[in-house]
């Protein structure tokens, strides 16, 4: 049955093939970010995130049943603007939570992030349920939300999901000022130049995902039964080992003369603060999580697309 469904952030990283997947499904879909979007075709307002008043009239006026809030200031950009990074954030999450309790919308998708683990989590298998010490404001921000979540889901029954996404690379929209963006970069670079420079050290694992399977991963948490949802913070989600080093290696498999040298800087201390591998077993049970694209087959998709 068709849905109306409104994407805020909806013109980002994650939110441009969110609103493409989910149009495709039949939904009708109402995009709002902040930025202007050039295309007249698809239905777009400008939205500020922080103003519920503007949200709750974009509700109104198209009878949302679901909202999927992807704006955010992410963890390079949020560590130079506290205090903003903790506005947006914040602010956006109670404004649609509260929509919810008002029951003014039906459900309710919001992303957390690898980035609430500290450097003093299990670095490996990093279970569901563990130390949480985020040591980056984005961190601290998406730790806060989960909590958020869990507290409206208990207290007033909204129907929130969220998953903890891991770095998510993709070739459709420039990446929105997270550590995981070297990822992106250097498949650009090594079409381009030839060469790389790296603000992340060559061995630093993060568990990364194709864009491909964070949205499928999306959906089937939101189209799961509701009694079939057993996380009300934030679900842990694993991806692929991913490190420089290692995507230098099979990018030179395409391209042999590739080159990466290292000048790392404020990144690298985060990157190295979040694991190497999650425990994702309740989002493989509970939803059906699944990672499509191996990471032989990233690199290729990465090399043919990325412009
Ligand atoms: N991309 C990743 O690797 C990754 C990993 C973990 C979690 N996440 C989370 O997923 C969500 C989406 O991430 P993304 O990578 O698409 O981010 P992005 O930065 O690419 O996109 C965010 C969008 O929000 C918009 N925005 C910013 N401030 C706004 C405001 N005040 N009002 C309305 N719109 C505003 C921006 O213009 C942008 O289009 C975020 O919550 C992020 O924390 C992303």
């Amino acid at each position: 049955m068709q849905k109306s469904v409104l994407v805020i952030g909806s013109e980002g990283q994650i939110g441009t093939e969110l609103c493409d997947a989910l149009g495709v499904q039949g939904n009708r879909v109402i995009r709002a970010d902040i930025r202007l979007q050039t295309d007249e075709a698809k239905l777009h307002y400008q939205l500020d995130a922080t103003d519920k008043e503007a949200i709750e009239r974009i509700v109104e006026e198209h009878d949302i049943e679901v909202v999927y809030l992807m704006a955010a200031m992410l963890s390079a950009t949020a560590e130079k603007h506290p205090q903003k990074a903790w506005e947006l954030n914040m602010q956006s999450l109670l404004h649609v939570l509260d929509l919810a309790k008002e029951k003014k919308i039906k459900k309710l998708f919001w992303p957390s992030s690898i980035a609430i683990f500290g450097p003093d989590t299990p670095k490996k298998n990093t279970p569901q349920e563990t130390v949480i010490h985020p040591s980056t404001v984005y961190g601290i921000s998406k730790r806060a939300g989960e909590m958020w979540c869990a507290y409206y889901h208990s207290v007033f029954g909204v129907d929130v999901r969220s998953l903890r996404y891991p770095g998510i690379i993709s070739y459709k929209t420039a990446p929105g000022g997270g550590t995981t963006d070297y990822a992106i970069e250097i498949f650009k670079s090594a079409k381009g130049q030839g060469r790389y420079t790296s603000f992340i050290e060559a061995q630093t694992i993060t568990p990364m995902i194709y864009m491909s399977d964070a949205i499928t991963a999306t959906i089937a948490l939101m189209e799961a039964p509701v009694e079939s949802i057993t996380v009300r913070t934030s679900y842990n989600l694993d991806g692929l080992a991913v490190s420089p080093q290692k995507l230098e290696e099979e990018i030179k498999r395409h391209l042999p003369d590739f080159k990466v040298d290292y000048a790392t800087d404020y990144r690298q201390a985060i990157a190295a603060s979040w694991p190497e591998s999650i425990n994702d077993e309740l989002a493989r049970s509970d939803w059906g999580y699944t990672i499509y694209t191996d990471f032989q087959r990233l690199v290729q998709e990465m090399l043919t697309h990325i412009e």
